[in-house]
């Protein structure tokens, strides 16, 4: 009777757990940490993606604009990703080919690529390419593009109509916000279990361009307007942390806490910037705002960066840049976190400027030519969740060899990085032309970093001198991880007058997290126990072992 009775009870229990497995219902329809979703956690100082709530860095690349129009030209894309040691890809999905007529709806594209992504299995990181790519609109469905009246564009100086979607129409608004909502309810419904979609980019490269700002009707009824309350109350209330660009400017137009945009930034092209720094971050709000409500997966805006000198109005103004992090924060809270396209060559510089005031670094798109001593740097010294080369799918057979090798290194590490992010128990280290030696401080111990040999034969006869970079992990006391290319590392003390030696060196690999040793690196390896050195011909790693003497 009793053992009925428990079995009755413990079928009911796998029942009722089947069906709450199987049921979509069962999914969550918002985000949060009890639902399990991919979500942003802070670990100490860095900010990790959880999926499945484990941290997860995006070993990534990002496909070239039109690749994802054709799941027929996709097909031979899949292995050579996977080849690549990729875990997961950057993928747009087009407003113009998701909505071809208003309210209907073709998820295939989308559907056809989920499912690739999982035969494969690579993570995805959608891109909405929607009301603004690279500035434009040209992913605009053309019910949207040929209805101006409904649908009105941004204007130049002279009146003159762009190609470019005002951010001052409610009716842009909704249509792009109804469109995205719809994409995020489809993905809740179809993906919400296996979460092969992990993250999703709001627009493309938002900035305005020829002018700093829209000169239409609209726009020039906002801007003769008041800043809006929320965004001063937003300033006073951050005075001491506001980007140093950002602050300057206000400053320097006497730190008004009310008036019109020119009186609050004063006149001219860095206000004008601000002005629709605040219009377009709105807008991206609401679209993600929907977005969410449907499926409240993490966020972000990218941007394309500024090249030196250039003024608002001469680069893509107003997106998601450094310098205008407070805007974006205040107008748009649904946007997770901004981040940098790195297409020029000072990467380090830009990882610096976006790893600014708790904000999680992320490239969703780095120039494909770079060196991946680029990606080891970013994830070691600026906590970054990932890095993305740009139209990986068509790199050349030596750019290939380049980003497999080293991406099958940073799988290897990437459990390591990821338990140590944010503790300041690593860090991450890039030469180029202008830093060739540089020292590294962790623990106990100082290292020192320069290039190896062949730096000095490679500017000789190329010009540009390669890159070469990698990272540094503290597993205990006195033993290390050293993996990256291209480096030789010497070792001392962080005080006192002892002098550190190598009491063990091994090169090697991680197999499913664990170290699985390889040669032992003495003699000619190590210069005679005297340094460390990661040939630049390849990326690698190894474990090094560090005593003191007198
Ligand atoms: C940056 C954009 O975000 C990409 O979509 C692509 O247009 C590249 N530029 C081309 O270099």
């Amino acid at each position: 009777m009793i053992l009925r009775f428990t079995i009755s009870i413990l079928c009911a229990c796998i029942l009722v757990l089947g069906l709450l497995c199987l049921s979509p219902l069962a999914q969550p329809k918002n985000g949060g940490a009890a639902l399990n979703l991919p979500r942003l956690v802070k670990q100490g100082t860095a900010t990790q993606l959880l999926v499945h709530n484990r941290p997860f860095l995006l070993i990534a690349g990002e496909l070239g604009n039109s690749s994802a129009s054709n799941l027929d030209y996709l097909r031979p894309i899949w292995p050579k990703l996977e080849k690549l040691h990729l875990n997961a890809v950057l993928v747009p999905v087009y407003w113009e080919l998701l909505e071809p007529a208003e309210g209907k709806f073709d998820f295939s594209l989308v559907d056809g690529i989920v499912e690739s992504a999982r035969k494969y299995n690579l993570k995805l990181v959608l891109l909405w390419f929607a009301t603004w790519k690279n500035s434009m609109s040209c992913y605009a469905p053309y019910w949207v593009k040929t209805d101006p009246k409904r649908f009105p564009r941004a204007r130049g100086k002279d009146g003159q109509a762009m190609e470019i979607l005002t951010p001052f129409s409610e009716e842009n608004r909704n249509a792009d916000a109804r469109a995205f909502a719809s994409l995020t309810k489809h993905l809740q419904k179809t993906d919400a279990r296996e979460q092969t979609v992990v993250m999703i980019q709001v627009e493309n490269e938002i900035g305005m361009i020829p002018d700093a700002r829209d000169h239409s009707q609209q726009a020039n009824e906002a801007y003769a307007g008041q800043v809006p309350a929320e965004f001063m109350t937003y300033l006073r209330r951050n005075k001491n942390d506001l980007a140093p660009e950002f602050a300057e400017i206000w400053r320097q137009n006497g730190e008004k806490t009310s008036g019109t945009w020119e009186e609050v930034f004063g006149k001219g092209p860095p206000a004008e910037e601000i002005f629709m720094a605040w219009h377009f971050a709105g807008y991206a709000n609401s679209v993600a705002e929907a977005g969410k409500k449907e499926y409240a997966l993490p966020m972000y805006a990218n941007a394309a960066l500024i090249r030196p000198g250039y003024q608002p109005g001469q680069y893509p103004s107003a997106g998601p840049l450094p310098h205008l992090i407070n805007v974006w924060r205040a107008a748009a809270p649904a946007i997770d976190f901004i981040a940098p396209d790195i297409y020029f060559r000072n990467f380090s510089e830009w990882c610096a400027k976006y790893d600014r005031s708790g904000n999680p670094l992320f490239i969703p798109e780095a120039q494909n030519s770079q060196s991946l001593a680029n990606a080891f740097f970013a994830v070691a010294q600026h906590n970054a969740m990932g890095y993305s080369p740009f139209s990986i799918e068509s790199l050349d057979a030596d750019r290939t060899l380049h980003v497999a090798g080293a991406y099958d290194v940073l799988r290897q590490l990437a459990p390591l990085v990821l338990e140590h992010q944010g503790k300041g128990e690593m860090a991450g280290v890039l030469l180029d032309d202008e830093s060739q030696k540089t020292q590294l401080r962790i623990g106990e111990f100082v290292f020192n970093v320069a290039h190896e040999y062949s730096w000095r034969y490679a500017i000789r006869s190329q010009g540009d001198p390669p890159r070469f970079g990698g990272l540094i992990i503290m597993l205990s006391r006195d033993e290390f991880i050293i993996a990256g290319t291209g480096l030789i590392v010497t070792f001392a003390p962080r005080s006192g007058d002892a002098i550190a030696g190598i009491a063990s060196l091994h090169e090697g690999v991680f197999t499913d997290g664990k170290w699985v040793p390889g040669r032992r690196m003495n003699g000619d390896q190590s210069h005679q126990g005297r340094h460390l050195h990661l040939p630049g011909n390849a990326f690698g790693i190894q474990r090094v072992r560090l005593y003191l003497y007198k």
